[in-house]
């Protein structure tokens, strides 16, 4: 079905696109043994997974030629088509030099930002070479994708190994559209600010349109570091977008997963049934209980936790010594320290248990570290009674949704880490904390004990979770996002002819549109040009102003007559002679008094607030807080937010929070209203920079022109800064039909 839906989705809006997926880890690779090349599929969640983007959609992959074999098989622009069976995108190879691959790949990406980002903070290790190779290799994977990209290119980047790619793409390309999916998780600030270049890393990644995480765990993390590094940051909390050196950058979560119906079908196809009788004759399993790992042979995997706790289980459940036996795939990956004495400790570790406990004709664990297709793992996972993941930290874990796609008999139960991003959507799992030994044995053998009914309904609600929302609705998700939004907010200056000057209704917000951002709202003041250009304008066409203000602080500073005011978000709009709405509810008016004296008194320690009480609505700004007092003012504010959500609302724009009573209008509202009373017939043009703004943008889409100051989701075109307003207005006037 998704599947469908992601093909239909692809032929409308992707064909003439030119999608470029970039990522350190390449789809095949070529390895060379004597004369004859053998091609491979790396192990990992990241490339399992895109091959299958790139599969569907066609396109091209860029990533670093690891292979042996990988130089002899590419053209002379290092290009080779895949998959080698049925080709159907192109891949190019870019090479790094031995230095590079172990200062960039080993130094800086393995041994400094995974295992940050993985918490486990003694394991990074930082060198300044790992630091300088990581910018080198990032140049040279910028540098092929800009070979290979127009203006129309989507430009989808994976993972931390390439952070300050958006930053060189979007400094040569202004006009393409990069996304990058962050696989692993982010940590808050507290943890990333180890990080040297936490600066840099970030400023980079906010040069991205949009930056997509596995859940929204990771987005508030992220969101922290961005609030506590770049003061001048705008961040908008209520739709996650980071607005930074005049560039928007949208965040979302999209939980990655696997393409159900092949693990199911492969599960149930009778090459398994074969395939698994095998096993169980090779093993010895008949008749007893099974448990499976699959993973790479990687510390964040918890593997050494997990022995503990299967030693523990067996030393506790003594009945289960001989009827419970645990397979561990465990393939070796990025072979150098620490993995190297990671693999040796998980093996000396599984040889002592199996000493300690094995009998004649039975192991406890059966270890197998080399690589298994997943034709092959899925009789593994469907024989299973158990699958186990103790990840100690985990962006989501794709061995735990293929476990669940597998158990075509509906048999098996998930006991998975809760510190694993899957385990935010996998309900029916048996959630367990890896560090906390005791317990987790005690889990192995809850789920060994489940009652067969409860065992399949479980199972059964665990298999409908990841079937809607298998891999083809991941990918349909993000590419929706990269496409949609972003390719359809244009800058104003290149797209002039599209822009309406006949007829027009002219719609002005107020602060960050007619007036520059200032540091506490009563500096803001309209320049006597400004003020003479909209008179002029006002001239010819019908203008109104819209602004959070209050309607008497507005009409005050624009001070010009005859004109449409709409204060306090449009609750109140004067037509230019008296006031013709004004939503004013006695009751909320009480309340919102009270919220005003509660925050006056609960934020008198944050220095720098303004709170701005206009009757019907309030305005807390925070531009001039010190970045040290941020937390405690969110924390108040989102406090205050719930306490009173059933009466009003609080959402966040650039450094301020706006409260208002649910029920009146937003400015979205008053546009329409505005327009069908006093200029039917005419082409509204709304020019705004803000959050409230998007619902005037979204109140005129398709019947006017929304634009914004900066990029956003909702106005058709965007200004680069507040300066560009003049131009524009200039343009405007200058027109003689
Ligand atoms: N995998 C595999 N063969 C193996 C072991 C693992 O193909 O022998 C695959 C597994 O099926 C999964 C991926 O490696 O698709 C591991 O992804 P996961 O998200 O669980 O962890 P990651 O390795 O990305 O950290
Ligand atoms: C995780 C990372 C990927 C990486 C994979 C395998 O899934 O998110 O970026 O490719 O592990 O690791 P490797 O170092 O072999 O590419």
């Amino acid at each position: 079905m998704s599947r469908e839906k992601l093909k239909i989705f692809i032929e409308k809006n992707l064909s003439d696109k030119n999608l470029v997926i970039v990522s350190n880890r390449e789809p095949y690779i070529h390895k060379k043994f004597g004369n004859n090349f053998k091609v491979e599929k790396p192990v990992g969640g990241l490339s399992s997974a895109l091959d299958e983007v790139l599969k569907a959609t066609g396109g091209k992959w860029v990533a670093w030629g690891s292979g042996s074999g990988d130089r002899e098989n590419v053209d002379g622009k290092n290009c080779i088509s895949v998959p080698p069976s049925k080709p159907s995108y192109i891949l190019k190879r870019v090479w790094l030099t031995p230095e590079e691959i172990n200062n960039y790949y080993h130094g800086y990406a393995n041994q400094v930002l995974w295992p940050l980002c993985h918490i486990t903070l003694d394991r990074v290790y930082f060198k300044k070479k790992y630091w300088a190779d990581y910018k080198n290799a990032n140049r040279i994977f910028a540098h092929a994708v800009l070979s290979i990209t127009d203006r129309k290119s989507l430009v989808w980047i994976h993972d931390y190994h390439l952070c300050l790619v958006p930053k060189i793409l979007k400094e040569k390309k202004p006009d393409l559209t990069v996304a990058h999916f962050w696989h692993i998780p982010w940590p808050d600030y507290s943890v990333f600010r180890i990080c040297p270049q936490f600066k840099e890393i970030l400023e980079a990644l906010l040069c991205n349109d949009l930056i997509g995480f596995q859940i929204p765990l990771f987005i508030n993390n992220f969101l922290s570091c961005v609030k506590e590094t770049l003061e001048e940051a705008e961040i908008n909390y209520n739709n996650n977008t980071v607005s930074y050196n005049g560039h928007l950058t949208v965040l979302k979560s999209f939980p990655i997963s696997v393409d159900f119906d092949s693990f199911d079908s492969l599960a149930s196809a009778p090459k398994t049934s074969k395939a698994l009788q095998t096993l169980t004759e090779r093993y010895n399993l008949k008749n007893k209980y099974i448990g499976i790992g699959v993973d790479r042979l990687e510390y964040t995997k918890g593997l050494i936790k997990r022995l503990q706790a299967i030693d523990l289980f067996f030393e506790k459940y003594p009945k289960f010594i001989g009827t419970f036996t645990f397979i561990q795939i465990a393939v070796p990956t990025r072979m150098k320290e620490p993995y190297a004495t990671y693999k040796l400790t998980v093996e000396v570790l599984i040889k002592k248990i199996n000493k300690k406990y094995a009998l004649e004709d039975w192991n406890p664990i059966i270890y197998r570290d080399i690589k298994s297709e997943h034709e092959d793992l899925v009789a593994y996972y469907r024989m299973a009674d158990v699958g186990i993941i103790s990840s100690i930290y985990d962006g989501m874990n794709l061995v735990a949704k293929e476990f669940v796609a597998s158990q075509c008999e509906k048999k098996g139960v998930l006991l998975l880490s809760e510190f694993a991003g899957a385990a935010e959507e996998l309900e029916g799992a048996i959630l367990v904390n890896p560090y906390d030994i005791e317990e987790f044995s005690n889990c192995i053998k809850t789920a060994l004990e489940l009652p067969v009914k409860e065992k399949a309904c479980r199972i059964n609600a665990l298999r409908r979770q990841v079937k809607e929302n298998d891999i083809y609705r991941w990918i349909l998700d993000v590419l929706r996002d990269i496409t949609v939004p972003f390719l359809k907010c244009y800058y104003v200056f290149d797209n002039l002819e599209k822009i309406p000057r006949n007829n027009i209704f002219l719609f002005f917000d107020f602060d960050g549109t007619l007036t520059p951002i200032v540091s506490s709202p009563d500096k803001a003041h309209l320049s006597e040009y400004t003020r003479n250009l909209i008179l002029r304008l006002n001239e010819r066409y019908p203008v109104a102003i819209i602004s959070g203000r209050a309607l008497h602080d507005i009409k005050q500073r624009v001070n010009l007559e005859n004109m449409i005011y709409a204060g306090n978000h449009g609750a109140e709009i004067w037509d230019g002679q008296k006031l013709v709405v004004g939503q004013q509810l006695s009751d909320s008016k009480k309340v919102l008094s009270n919220i005003i004296d509660e925050l006056k008194n609960a934020l008198s320690s944050v220095k720098g607030t303004i709170i701005e009480d206009k009757g019907i609505t309030a305005s807390i700004h925070y531009r001039m807080v010190d970045s040290r007092d941020i937390c405690t003012l969110f924390d108040i504010i989102w406090t205050t937010a719930h306490n009173y959500k059933g009466l009003f609302k609080i959402t966040s724009g650039k450094k301020v929070f706006e409260i208002k009573p649910h029920g009146t209008w937003n400015k979205g509202d008053a546009v329409k209203w505005i327009c069908e009373h006093y200029g039917k017939n005419r082409v509204p043009v709304y020019l705004g920079d803000d959050t409230t703004d998007e619902d005037a943008f979204n109140a005129i889409k398709g019947k006017g022109t929304g634009i914004s100051i900066g990029r956003s989701l909702k106005a058709d075109y965007y200004l680069k800064t507040q300066g560009e307003v003049k131009k524009l207005l200039q343009w405007i006037e200058n027109y003689h039909p």
